[in-house]
């Protein structure tokens, strides 16, 4: 039987998932680090596994017998995670978002180049049902040459879940820039078209007090954005980064310069048109289908994020057993990522393009090694930027006392 790839997991909040499906294709989660002890205590109640050790101390944890690592601590802070465990010797799978700021894509690349292990990017909606035969069908040349497209990730989150995912105005999810969690809206775009972008323009929609699901969320960033893209082959791409707007779902349309596709929010079926003069002798052509997975179809309905989940897993397995290119690699993170980062300079300069650098040529790296511009409020001084484009927002005391009350009832219930 092969032997299992012994893997770490840092967070247990998502990494504790991500390492649950790990284990069913050829991991073997060892162990798990987390700082909060509740949610540490409940994950290992949850697992039930004797051979996994709980640490809450993650240089404690990369001194065990481990290959592999994935990275699942806050968002905004999985570089310096990465680096030590890169260093320590270990393949990593890393969440979402790539870096945080473009100093740290330097970081990020450097430190993958220097090690000769592998680096995958979990960015999991490219992995969809719809979304993979989109891929199938765009490299078969059904809709011809790419010439425009749009990727949406919008999920509202009321008062009572957000209270089990965030603990308070300090977490990244009370802050973040609104351009910044863009991975799950243009991941999907490149790995369907094999473009990358190459100039970032970025809009926002600033903070609403009106909204009602803004009362006991304790959170004070935009309402949405939008990031228009030029891709390396002059195509264009409408970015919807993670929003609240309504109407949760990953929409994502591709249009060639011979038909047109896109997965349907209603019920996931695919539509696929053609004009009637793209044929010869001409006829029209538009149908609507329920795409299935390639392979491994039983196991991923199984897992979350429609099967997401299961593929990031399965393909870091696969780069690490084979030794090769993992199928989203530290150069496509960074492109993914920076967009949100560039987007949001962009956004409060007026709307002025930006590029998106290409740090696959080394030269380029340089204009952006001490580029630490960030829009983390802890770290506020001047000539940084605050997380929203109305500047600082005043919570109101009675919605923060009505997120203080959900949150203690979810660590009470833990
Ligand atoms: N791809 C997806 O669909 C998806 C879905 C949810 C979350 N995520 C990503 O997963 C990551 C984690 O998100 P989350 O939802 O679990 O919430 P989270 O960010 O609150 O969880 C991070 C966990 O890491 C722990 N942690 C942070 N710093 C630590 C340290 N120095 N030492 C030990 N523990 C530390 C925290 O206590 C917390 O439990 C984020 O990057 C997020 O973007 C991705």
């Amino acid at each position: 039987m092969e032997k299992k790839i012994k893997l770490g997991v840092f967070g247990a909040r998502r990494g504790s998932h991500l390492g649950g499906i790990a284990n069913q294709v050829g991991f073997e989660m060892v162990a798990l680090c987390d700082t909060f002890e509740p949610l540490l205590m409940s994950a290992k109640k949850r697992m039930n596994n004797d051979k996994i050790t709980y640490y809450t101390d993650f240089d404690k944890m990369l001194e065990h017998d481990i290959d592999a690592v994935i990275i699942a601590n806050y968002a905004t802070e999985h570089v310096w995670a990465v680096i030590k465990a890169l260093n320590a010797g270990k393949h990593v799978m890393s969440e979402c978002m790539a870096m945080f700021t473009m100093a740290e894509a330097v970081q990020l690349v450097e430190a993958v180049e220097a090690s000769n292990k592998v680096y995958m990017f979990a960015e999991n909606y490219p992995f969809s049902a719809p979304n993979q035969e989109m891929t199938r069908l765009y490299r078969a040349g059904e809709i011809g040459d790419f010439k425009y497209g749009e990727g949406e990730y919008i999920h509202p989150i009321n008062p009572e879940e957000m209270a089990g995912l965030m603990s308070g105005p300090d977490h990244w999810r009370a802050w973040l820039p609104i351009t910044y969690y863009c991975t799950h809206s243009m991941g999907p775009v490149m790995l369907i078209t094999g473009t990358r972008p190459t100039q970032v323009t970025g809009f926002v929609i600033p903070y609403d007090d009106k909204d009602t699901m803004n009362f006991g969320r304790a959170k004070f960033n935009d309402s949405s954005s939008v990031l228009m893209c030029r891709m390396d082959n002059d195509a264009l791409v409408k970015i919807i980064p993670w929003s609240e707007l309504r109407d949760h779902g990953n929409r994502v349309r591709i249009c060639g310069n011979k038909g047109t596709m896109e997965a349907s929010q209603q019920d996931g079926r695919l539509r696929v048109h053609h004009e009637a003069f793209d044929f010869e002798p001409p006829r029209t052509n538009t149908v609507h289908y329920m795409p299935n997975f390639p392979d491994f179809a039983r196991q991923a309905f199984r897992y979350g994020h429609g099967g997401g989940d299961f593929f990031t897993n399965y393909y870091f397995h696969k780069a690490i057993a084979e030794n090769s290119k993992p199928i989203i690699d530290v150069y496509m993170a960074i492109d993914m990522t920076a967009i949100g980062i560039l987007g949001y300079r962009s956004a409060l300069a007026g709307g002025i393009p930006m590029e998106i650098p290409d740090f696959r040529d080394k030269a380029v790296r340089e204009k952006y090694r001490n580029d630490d511009w960030n829009p983390n409020p802890a770290l506020h001084r001047e000539g940084m930027p605050l997380p929203s484009v109305r500047g600082k927002i005043e919570l109101k005391k009675e919605s923060l006392d009505k997120f203080n009350e959900l949150r203690k009832k979810f660590v009470d219930e833990l």
